[in-house]
């Protein structure tokens, strides 16, 4: 059921064959080259581009813009008190920010360290090997496997994090980070049962434990739905108790935060918060601010806490739920269970005549728009080079934003898309940038 009517609209249009064929060709089958204009449904992130209430538009008119001690912030500081219960907040222009913020702090003593995490997103992985630490992932087995029927595929291997520090030693080891949910593990949800038992061996270990918190509420509501202990609780209940365990937390206000821009790191350790802070004037700004407008602190104050409402998380997580429900209908190969925020297609088994070194991911994006306008991202063998990952490519759901008939253009493209798979040529890269944890995002290819 849905819980929400449009206020404002805004008109997308679908080009024309040859026009999405030119588009593709200029954007070097790059689809982030391709102007937004360009796409009918633009699938391609659900990070800040998603709907904002109209108590948010609201508070938006209420921004206060002081440089230092604005109410803002105030509202901000109370609204992660209340929803994720952290006593000091560091607000950062958007989610890596805040990685900077708390990760150059927390890793800027400890040379060569290595940094587990479930499974580390792109511009983390990028940001702990900016300090000189080692990014290590540690999934649960079943993570990378599409088919297999489990409730918390995106859970920390105990037993990988055990063998990583008795590979390298505690000591190299100061910070352990759990992403909730795991976004490059197709947005499965972490159980708090796991979360428990990952605290547990980082005090073992004398290790800082933070949360990447940017879907903790899609995440409670999948708790809310799987773990037995948790079944009568409410979601803000759920969040706090999962957060709790945390020493920090990241966050991506882009996501559950359910703004256009913003991100912070909070935290309940008065040492930590002063360290925080001192790195964040270097590159955020006061950290009454922190590279916000003051309007934007205001908006995510209120998102925060609509975010936790029980109709706005149902509403969300069963609509990404029944978009993959749909692609699954047309015969097209879903990653199951569905994630919090998006479907992942199996690109290796959409496109079986396609090698990895020919980026099926990449040419099955590419097929997408060229069919319908659609717009998804690869997270396969483009996106993570060196790495054993599924070719996957993801259809991320904004916030609030698209309806039935827009997923079911998806459905009825991809069905095409996959009558027709054999005639789609794989990829090579042209223009390879020089980061290559984030070539994906500038890379040229051309067809081979
Ligand atoms: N951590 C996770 C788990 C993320 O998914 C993201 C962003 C970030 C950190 C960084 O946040 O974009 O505000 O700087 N994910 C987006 C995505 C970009 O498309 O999944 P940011």
């Amino acid at each position: 059921m849905v819980s929400y009517k449009s206020k404002s609209v805004e008109r997308i249009s679908l080009p024309s064959r040859e026009e999405r064929e030119r588009n593709l060709q200029q954007a070097q089958y790059n689809v982030f080259n391709l102007p937004a204009d360009a796409v009918f449904i633009d699938l391609l992130t659900d990070s800040g581009t998603g709907a904002m209430s109209d108590e948010q538009w609201a508070a938006l008119l209420r921004g206060d813009e002081a440089y230092a001690g604005s109410q803002s912030f105030e509202r901000l500081e109370s609204a992660v008190s209340d929803v994720m219960g952290f006593e000091h907040v560091i607000p950062a222009h958007q989610g890596r920010g805040a990685e900077n913020v708390l990760y150059g702090t927390l890793l800027g003593d400890t040379p060569d360290a290595v940094v587990p995490n479930n499974t580390h997103f792109d511009t983390t992985r990028a940001h702990v090997a900016n300090q000189g630490a080692a990014p290590v992932d540690c999934p649960v087995p079943d993570a990378h496997d599409p088919d297999a029927d489990e409730p918390f595929k995106g859970n920390t291997s105990l037993e990988e994090l055990r063998a990583v520090v008795d590979d390298v030693g505690a000591d190299q080891v100061p910070l352990v980070i759990q992403t909730i949910t795991n976004n490059s593990a197709a947005g499965q949800p972490v159980s708090v049962d796991n979360t428990r038992r990952v605290r547990e061996f980082a005090e073992e270990i004398d290790a800082t434990f933070v949360i990447d918190a940017c879907r903790f509420a899609e995440n409670a509501y999948f708790v809310h739905q799987r773990e037995d202990e948790f079944s009568d609780a409410t979601i803000e209940e759920i969040a706090r108790e999962q957060l709790g365990y945390a020493d920090a937390i990241v966050m991506s206000g882009k996501k559950d935060g359910l703004v256009n821009t913003g991100g912070f790191v909070a935290t309940n350790d008065p040492d930590l918060f002063d360290r925080c802070k001192q790195r964040a004037i270097l590159y955020e700004g006061f950290p009454t601010y922190g590279g916000m407008a003051g309007r934007d602190l205001a908006a995510m104050a209120v998102g925060l806490r609509e975010a936790v409402t029980e109709t706005y998380v149902a509403d969300r997580v069963e609509q990404v739920r029944t978009f993959g429900s749909l692609l699954a209908d047309v015969g097209a190969p879903v990653y199951t269970p569905t994630g919090g925020h998006a479907v992942y297609l199996d690109a290796a088994e959409a496109l079986p005549h396609l090698e990895a070194t020919a980026f099926p991911g990449q040419a099955l994006v590419c097929a997408l728009y060229r069919e319908g306008g659609v717009r998804g991202v690869e997270l396969g063998s483009f996106a993570f080079p060196d790495t054993d990952r599924p070719e996957l490519v993801r259809l991320a759901v904004p916030r609030r934003t698209y309806h039935r008939e827009h997923f079911e253009h998806v459905a009825e493209t991809v069905k095409t898309v996959l009558e027709n798979s054999g005639a789609i040529s794989g990829l090579e890269i042209a223009t390879d940038p020089a980061i290559p944890e984030l070539r994906h995002f500038t890379a040229g290819l051309e067809p081979v």
